[in-house]
């Protein structure tokens, strides 16, 4: 049977210059936020905290204006390879949701929504002194059109998911420090794409959107510059090719 899934350890502006116009039909990408430089100026101890240990990661400190031109040539990208109608899900802080929007519009992104992901059961780091975080943004955009795929079957559907922190299983093969869960995954696959359709993810991590995507029969791209995380997404996602695979 022929692999569902192509992965790339590179820069995913090289992996998506390399891929036809046209021909994606969802990303669904989780990439940095540029939020590192702002919480290393902070007091607290952040690289010892496990929930912001991507500062100490590194991939997260370009300077505003670096991250600026990244996410400006990404989106050239996205267009070109993204189908007319094909839909962008972008997990994003709600620091630089604006940053995001002028971007997605100057490139013919059509600006749906920001949306909620919210964490039932986040780490109660210093809950008698503050409000304890427990969300992230999405952004929801369509390429070159105001509708694409949604398959709600009638049923209501917010601009709020919620779910679980990753579980210890899906951490079997090694941690990444900001790994999503899969179930938060699978509602952006399910709604937004068909079975059979290219999911594509040029920031993947540890690979958890083509977890998603080859569990509910979609095709997967994906792409990530560090060779570790690379590895990490590598057994994911095969673990779960060969387990659907199965006869
Ligand atoms: C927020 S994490 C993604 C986490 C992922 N959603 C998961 O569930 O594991 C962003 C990832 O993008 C990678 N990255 C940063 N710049 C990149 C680039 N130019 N090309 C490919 N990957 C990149 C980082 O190494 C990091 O693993």
């Amino acid at each position: 049977m022929p692999k569902k899934y192509k992965l790339y350890n590179d820069d995913c502006i090289k992996v998506m210059q390399s891929l036809p116009d046209d021909s994606v039909d969802l990303i669904l990408t989780d990439p940095p936020y540029n939020i590192g430089k702002f919480m290393k100026k902070r007091q607290t101890n952040l690289n010892r905290m496990r929930e912001n240990f991507f500062v100490g990661a590194g991939w997260d400190n370009e300077d505003y204006t670096d991250w600026i031109s990244d996410m400006s040539r990404f989106f050239n990208e996205a267009h070109r390879v993204l189908k007319k109608k094909g839909t962008l899900i972008m997990f994003m802080s709600v620091l630089k949701v604006e940053s995001i929007i002028e971007l997605a519009q100057a490139t013919s992104f059509y600006y749906k929504t920001t949306g909620v992901w919210h964490k039932t059961n986040p780490m109660p780091r210093n809950m008698n002194l503050h409000f304890v975080n427990s969300n992230e943004s999405w952004l929801y955009f369509i390429n070159d059109g105001k509708t694409g795929t949604f398959n709600n079957n009638g049923k209501l559907e917010l601009d709020f998911i919620q779910t679980g922190v990753t579980p210890a299983g899906e951490k079997k093969y090694g941690k990444h420090p900001t790994q999503k869960p899969v179930a938060l995954m699978d509602h952006f696959v399910t709604i937004l794409s068909n079975p059979d359709d290219i999911v594509l993810d040029p920031f993947m991590g540890s690979g958890t959107a083509g977890v998603s995507a080859i569990s509910k029969n979609r095709k997967f791209i994906g792409a990530e510059i560090s060779k570790k995380y690379f590895d990490l997404s590598l057994k994911r996602i095969s673990e779960i090719s060969d387990l659907f695979n199965m006869e």
